[in-house]
């Protein structure tokens, strides 16, 4: 398979806004949009929960149920063999994505939680010791928190939580301030799913290495945002998962550098992870089968390779300042509500705006743009130690993707007048 996508390039961030990226034409792409709800048209600004596929994704998918379908590497016949070819290239598509060094370093999951759990099975456990520790930050979904908590509940060691500023960035003196010589994995996101805060990774990882500790970075809100380089990172584990990068649900990949996975032990048994059983001995596979028990999700792989081929046909770096646009667009139209609160202005943000208002509860405000065609999420956002930081129980969320426009953010704005007309 051809390398889909174009790296970010060093350009001058206003020589790309002056670029015109043409919104009209990808909503073409995108079938889902093309319709109304409650009889207005949709306007839907659920991205970070999930974001809608391209038609060559859809197609992809069902051309390969209707003309490739088999399990993969077990068979020798015809369907068999274009099943396994289509499955390992999707696995090399994804290698391309992240720039990984090699395509053993790519393990197919069902999302990002599954590869946390991956790691924190596989590479955390086998390791912690009474008195050791992990480093997350308050800003981590539930996907990025759950698997250390029950990690260290088991083997005796100890969470620590990097704390944030009230904008919402990450305290990176306290980061460092908590790294010593007994901390065995630092796993933070990337971007913030509930806040949009887009952490410095790259200073993450260069801290934590400088120390020894390997770095796990939870990549699921910012695959669709920007153009992730795993070994410019340098990070030791990147996860993410296919749907919120306009691929199937189902389908996640897992990163892993080499040597520390081929060190790890298997988590799953099953098909395809051995090399031999016998009734006294199982010889494990190698990478990246060996953690990849059981048939995948052959047709989510197919989906995911479509995905990031897409991605490669557009502007990146155009369609991420339109982004940023209606991101700066949303906040200042919000601002005009003296009874919103914006949660989350970092300086660094990609496609995220949270917010309360005072009349009504964010469910209620959601069920409201629901009546107006307009999608967000409303709720913790599997983010309940963050909520309990900003004290807040549940924010509204609007989050946006490239195909989202401005008369989206002024429909969003029209629905919240509808909810003050209602509830104030
Ligand atoms: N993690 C997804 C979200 O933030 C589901 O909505």
């Amino acid at each position: 398979m051809s390398s889909p996508v174009r790296r970010a390039s060093a350009e001058e961030p206003e020589a790309v806004e002056r670029r015109a990226f043409d919104v009209a034409e990808v909503r073409r792409d995108f079938p889902i949009l093309q319709q109304q709800v409650h009889g207005k048209p949709l306007t839907y600004l659920d991205n970070a929960a999930t974001s809608q596929k391209p038609r060559s994704v859809i197609d992809a998918i069902t051309r390969y149920y209707r003309t490739d379908n088999a399990n993969i590497h077990r068979g020798i016949h015809t369907l068999a063999e274009r099943a396994t070819v289509a499955y390992e290239e999707a696995r090399v598509a994804v290698q391309r994505f992240l720039n990984a060094r090699e395509a053993r370093e790519i393990v197919f999951v069902r999302g990002t939680t599954e590869a946390i759990n991956l790691v924190a099975h596989a590479y955390a456990r086998p390791l912690l010791r009474p008195g050791d520790e992990i480093v997350v930050s308050i800003l981590e979904h539930h996907s990025n928190f759950v698997p250390w908590k029950m990690a260290c509940e088991a083997t005796g060691a100890r969470l620590r939580v990097v704390p944030m500023t009230d904008d919402g960035t990450l305290r990176l003196d306290e980061y460092e301030r908590l790294l010593f010589d007994r901390t065995r994995l630092v796993a933070i996101g990337h971007v913030s799913n509930a806040l949009g805060t887009v952490n410095p990774v790259a200073d993450i990882v260069r801290l934590a290495h400088a120390r020894g500790i390997p770095v796990l970075i939870d990549g699921a809100q910012a695959v669709a945002h920007m153009a992730v380089d795993v070994r410019a990172l340098g990070c030791d584990f990147y996860a993410f998962s296919g749907h919120k990068v306009f691929g199937p649900t189902g389908i996640g990949v897992l990163y892993g550098k080499a040597d520390l996975m081929e060190r790890m032990p298997p988590w799953q048994g099953g098909g395809d992870m051995i090399s031999s059983v016998t009734l006294d001995e199982v010889r494990y596979n190698t990478l990246p089968a060996k953690f990849e028990a059981g048939t995948p999700d052959i047709a989510g792989a197919v989906g995911l390779a479509a995905a990031i081929e897409y991605l490669g046909g557009l502007d990146r770096a155009a369609a991420a300042a339109h982004e940023t646009a209606l991101t700066r667009y949303a906040e200042k139209r919000l601002g005009e509500f003296s009874d919103v609160t914006v949660f989350g202005r970092a300086r660094e943000k990609a496609g995220i705006v949270s917010f309360v208002m005072s009349c009504a509860h964010p469910h209620d405000i959601g069920t409201v743009l629901d009546g107006e065609g307009v999608a967000i999420r409303t709720g913790h956002h599997c983010c309940q130690p963050l909520m309990h930081r900003l004290g807040v129980a549940a924010t509204a969320r609007a989050s946006f993707a490239f195909y989202n426009t401005h008369e989206d953010v002024d429909r969003l704005v029209d629905g919240l007048a509808r909810v003050r007309e209602m509830f104030a």
